[in-house]
């Protein structure tokens, strides 16, 4: 059950703090300290969200991957108690079909099943040529314009659009719209009226596409997916959904990891010179892992409900208990990455980092992520080895109030 405040709270239940909380001034790249000071001796605590309920959070690397691999954990947004990000989000819980992201296995499985076909490793390795392709000409043109840039809009942005478009045959051309409706759509406090206009806009663009791609199919992504339509295993609902869950996660979470990682290696720079300065793909490699598990741009906790009571880190989850699982707080824990506040891109196990999730809703883009991340930095970082920030650290904009972490704008100078 979640339980509302009452005016008869008292002890434990009356000092629960608001969540989420604040980043702290001057350490844009660190979890917020009252979170940390939170869980400081157990890995799972309460906190209260903006209908008033009360959660569980969940900070601890180990007690994450159990919680998340537990099938007695569900993403199940329709049961009473589900802590919801926003109140648009409740609201729109009847309009949003269902999905990868709100069932359980096995319903989760077949929806999964049709969607991660184009993201294979193998898949996504032959994609090499066409994403340094991309990189390098978005960089040429930045390059051949005035100064300062903003790399957001010249280039963190544009690469993962580009190569999600295509992947799933959305034009390009449209990319102002959705990319507009999808960053306002995940603000920490967008209203009611907002998520239903921009859920409806995009919900009601791809269902057009899906139908144009079921009558005139083409070789990409939206085509294999409208085709599960016509074959009668899925409804057009669930096929406009599936489209516009890759399309959005597939832009806006890379271009966070980008946007976000320039000016952190600009703040290190014996770590950038360690990306500029190898061809070695492994290096490469965990080098973004590193980057991945540093940065946490996944920020906001995933949202999950107990459908059954659950002991864990010395607590009970009760059934119909909400819980907050935020990631970006396991890729800090001390017991699993030793100094865990430094960025050390040659640190070995990065890779153990849960900025994609762990269990059976694991990232289904996070190859395609890493081979963009893999490409990106050090093509950047060689080609414009002059980079540099062309305003003051502390007056870079940071996504503070979205549930993906970044920058809005990164002015540039070379
Ligand atoms: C650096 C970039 C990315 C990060 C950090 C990231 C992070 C994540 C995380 C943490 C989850 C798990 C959510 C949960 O368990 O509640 C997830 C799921 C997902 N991601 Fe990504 N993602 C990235 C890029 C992508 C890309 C490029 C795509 C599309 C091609 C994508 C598509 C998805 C989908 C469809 C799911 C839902 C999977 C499921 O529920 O079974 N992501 N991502």
């Amino acid at each position: 059950m979640s339980d509302a405040p009452t005016g008869a709270a008292t002890g434990r239940e009356a000092q629960v703090p608001e969540w989420p909380m604040p980043r702290a001034e001057g350490c844009p790249f660190d979890p917020p300290p009252a979170l940390r000071e939170l869980t400081a001796e157990q890995p799972l605590a309460k906190v209260r969200i903006w209908d008033g309920s009360t959660p569980w959070i969940v900070t601890g690397h180990a007690a994450q991957r159990a919680l998340l691999s537990d099938p007695r954990v569900s993403v199940d947004e329709r049961l009473p108690g589900f802590p919801h990000w926003h109140e648009g989000m409740a609201a729109a819980v009847a309009y949003r079909p269902r999905s990868v992201f709100n069932s359980d296995a096995p319903e989760h499985t077949g929806f999964r099943r049709i969607m991660t076909g184009p993201f294979t490793l193998k898949r996504v390795e032959a994609l090499r040529p066409s994403i340094q392709k991309i990189t390098d000409g978005l960089i040429d043109k930045m390059l051949s314009g005035p100064k300062p840039a903003d790399l957001v809009q010249a280039l963190a942005l544009p690469l993962p659009t580009l190569m999600i478009s295509e992947l799933l045959g959305v034009p390009y051309e449209d990319h102002d719209f959705f990319q507009d409706n999808a960053s306002r759509g995940i603000a920490h406090d967008v209203s009611v009226e907002e998520t239903m206009r921009t859920f409806g806009a995009l919900n009601e663009y791809l269902v057009r596409l899906v139908e144009k791609k079921a009558a005139e199919p083409a070789d990409d992504a939206l085509s294999d997916i409208a085709a599960r339509v016509t074959a009668g295993d899925i409804t057009v609902s669930e096929a406009a959904m599936m489209g516009l869950g890759l399309l959005i996660a597939g832009h806006e979470t890379s271009a966070n990891m980008i946007g976000l990682a320039v000016p952190a290696l600009l703040e290190h720079p014996e770590q950038l010179a360690i990306l500029r300065d190898t061809d070695d793909p492994k290096v490469v490699a965990g080098a973004v892992e590193e980057l991945l598990r540093y940065l946490g741009i996944i920020h906001g906790g995933q949202r999950r409900i107990a459908k059954e009571d659950i002991e864990i880190g010395g607590e009970v989850i009760r059934a119909g208990e909400g819980i907050i699982i935020e990631l970006f707080s396991a890729n800090r824990d001390a017991d699993v990455f030793p100094e865990p506040d430094l960025l050390d891109l040659r640190r070995v196990n990065a890779r153990q980092h849960n900025a994609f999730g762990f269990g059976i809703h694991q990232c289904v883009g996070q190859q395609l992520a890493r081979v963009e991340l893999q490409i990106v930095y050090g093509t950047l970082l060689r080609r414009i080895p002059t980079l540099a920030l062309a305003t003051p650290s502390d007056r870079i904009e940071f996504k503070h109030d979205r549930l993906a972490y970044g920058v809005y704008t990164l002015p540039v100078t070379w």
